[in-house]
């Protein structure tokens, strides 16, 4: 940490955004496996929000890998500065006054903990996105977990890098035992009323 930088505290605070906005942000924090529904339940709970007016962002993944965090690979330090980065980003958009999806698999408890501590336990809402391996690498939408099963994906999450099931989520959705659309009305019915500014 450099001891010559300062804080400046800038006219418009959060509270001013959230009062143009019309509602509260917050970071809606999907963990799961790779295959577990993610980013599709991000898409999807997004589309509804959007359409009824709120303001949204999502970040995902495989898109944030592909720009900002395309230097770091699967290793335990890389994901956890890529947990680090992407909290960082999501607490800007907090700030922004928008509402954030994010969908990344966030392994580690350590990690996920960091992430609620620096976004703000008040603004951070955990989402376990509950589907086992076997029917994760069963469905293998993007074919990662035979290529990993092969050997040819070193540390491949659930195969041999581990994944901490969150310990007390905000709520769990099961995406094995559930429809996408009920996930989603699921979601939606925890979330939307956590949304409406005082
Ligand atoms: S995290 O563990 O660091 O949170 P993140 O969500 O950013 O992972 O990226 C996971 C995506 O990267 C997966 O959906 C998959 O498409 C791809 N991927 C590539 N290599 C691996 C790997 N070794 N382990 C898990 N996912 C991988």
């Amino acid at each position: 940490m450099n001891e010559n930088l300062i804080r400046h505290t800038h006219p418009i605070s959060k509270s001013d955004r959230l009062k143009n906005n019309g509602h509260q942000a917050k970071v809606i924090w999907l963990v799961g496996l790779s295959g577990s529904g993610k980013s599709t339940l991000a898409g999807n709970i997004e589309t509804v929000l959007h359409q009824k007016g709120y303001k949204t962002y999502l970040l995902d993944g495989d898109n944030v890998r592909l720009g900002l965090n395309n230097d770091l690979g699967f290793s335990s330090k890389d994901r956890t500065e890529n947990i680090r980065r992407i909290a960082e980003v999501a607490r800007l958009f907090n700030e922004a006054g928008i509402i954030v999806l994010s969908a990344f698999i966030s392994p580690l408890e350590s990690d996920r903990n960091q992430a609620r501590e620096l976004i703000g336990v008040e603004n951070f809402i955990e989402i376990f996105v509950h589907c086992p391996l076997h029917i994760c690498e069963k469905r293998d939408v993007k074919g990662l977990y035979a290529k990993a099963r092969k050997g040819l994906i070193p540390n491949f999450t659930g195969i041999d890098a581990p994944f901490e099931n969150p310990k007390q989520p905000n709520l769990t959705i099961s995406t094995e035992a559930e429809a996408p659309a009920a996930s989603l009305k699921k979601l939606l019915d925890f979330i939307e009323p956590k949304l409406k500014l005082e």
